[in-house]
């Protein structure tokens, strides 16, 4: 009987959101989100009709218990037949209209790679309290991250890449403990790293590249043992490499390149087990290289050129499991290059411009 009146429960259920229209308040924050936005080749609005917007909205999807809309999914890349129909990629203007806080059961906001959309992010998004993922990668926004975005707790990605945003990154961020992946590279971000970064304890991917940032790195990164991938490069930040960073549990991709970085090298990079991409390059690392590379040293790329490195490429090198693209470029070394393995393949660019570097594949000593 009770299995009776499951079914029974579930099909009315499914009916009601298959045939009822959405609540009017959804509806009308719905519409009112596509009033602001002008999407001209496509077309995907004008699927947006009727009163019905949980069945048949392109990227709209509901809740299926509470009819309520979930998922405003829209990416302007996409492999839909509705782009190889047009056989163009999406371009939208306009900007976010803040009704749209109106959908206070929202979990996923993509507004991806549309190329045009500007304005600010209305600062109510942070009263989204369902919302799990905000990506508005790839347009034209600018002016602040809303300051209180800490309050969104249930954040799991921040996408904010290839926009035009200022200003600092707010405090609150590190409040976000569910965050996994944080993209917020190629905007206009300037100020410092938030010292307490390291509360963001589930974060795996941290890209910041190409914005404006300065100051140091902060130490409470180190606690955040969940870091694969850790990109700031192409910003101003100062002072040394830390050498926690080489005993990080799973970080494999380091990149700090094009900053203000001095100091030494810490010899814990070059023997970690882990990281596999290290990219050093345009910064005032000066010293020598640490003769500390292992047969567990396995790296992709390591790319320390454009420094003030001096002394001897270190023997040990060559005792290094791997070492893909090796770039040792542009700075002061001097002495004979290593025989080994890690070393057959590579060019005479990877030791050029250096002060007294020898042997093969350059000239011999
Ligand atoms: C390292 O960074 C520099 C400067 O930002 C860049 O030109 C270079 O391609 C990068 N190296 C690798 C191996 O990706």
């Amino acid at each position: 009987m009770s299995a009776l009146l499951t079914t029974l429960a579930l099909l009315f259920t499914l009916i009601y959101t298959v045939t009822s229209s959405c609540t009017p308040s959804d509806l009308a924050a719905l519409l009112a989100f596509k009033s602001s936005l002008n999407e001209p080749y496509l077309g995907i609005f004008n699927t947006w009709s009727g009163t019905n917007c949980c069945s048949n909205w392109y990227g709209i999807s509901c809740d299926p218990t509470t009819g309520r809309v979930a998922d405003i999914n829209l990416r302007g890349e996409s492999e839909d037949p509705i782009f190889e129909k047009a056989g163009r990629s999406g371009y939208m203007t306009g900007s976010i209209n803040p009704s749209l806080c109106k959908l206070d059961r929202l979990s996923t906001l993509i507004l991806a790679d549309w190329k045009g959309v500007s304005g600010e992010i209305p600062g109510c998004v942070a009263s989204l309290s369902n919302l799990r993922i905000l990506d508005l990668i790839g347009n034209q926004i600018s002016g602040k991250i809303p300051a209180n975005i800490g309050n969104l707790q249930r954040l799991t990605v921040l996408n904010l890449a290839d926009n035009g945003l200022t200003g600092e990154i707010p405090a609150s961020l590190t409040a976000l403990a569910n965050m996994k992946h944080l993209d917020l590279s190629s905007n206009k971000l300037t100020g410092q790293l938030p010292a307490d970064f390291g509360n963001l304890k589930m974060l795996s991917r941290a890209l910041l590249s190409k914005n404006q940032l300065s100051g140091a790195i902060p130490n409470s990164i180190s606690g955040m043992y969940r870091l694969a991938d850790l990109d700031l490069s192409v910003n101003k930040i100062s002072g040394s490499v830390p050498g926690w960073l080489g005993s990080m549990r799973v970080l494999s991709t380091l990149n700090l390149d094009s900053n203000m970085i001095s100091g030494q090298l810490p010899a814990s990079l070059l023997s970690s087990t882990g990281l596999g991409i290290l990219n050093l390059s345009r910064n005032a690392i000066e010293g020598n290289i640490p003769d500390a590379f292992g047969p567990k040293s396995y790296f992709m790329a390591l790319d320390l050129s454009y420094n003030n490195l001096k002394g001897p490429i270190p023997g040990s090198l060559s005792s290094a499991a791997y070492v893909g693209h090796l770039d040792l470029s542009h700075n002061h070394l001097c002495g004979t290059i290593p025989v080994g393995t890690p070393f057959d393949h590579l060019e005479a660019s990877s030791f050029s411009f250096n002060d007294c570097l020898c042997g093969n594949p350059l000239k011999t000593c």
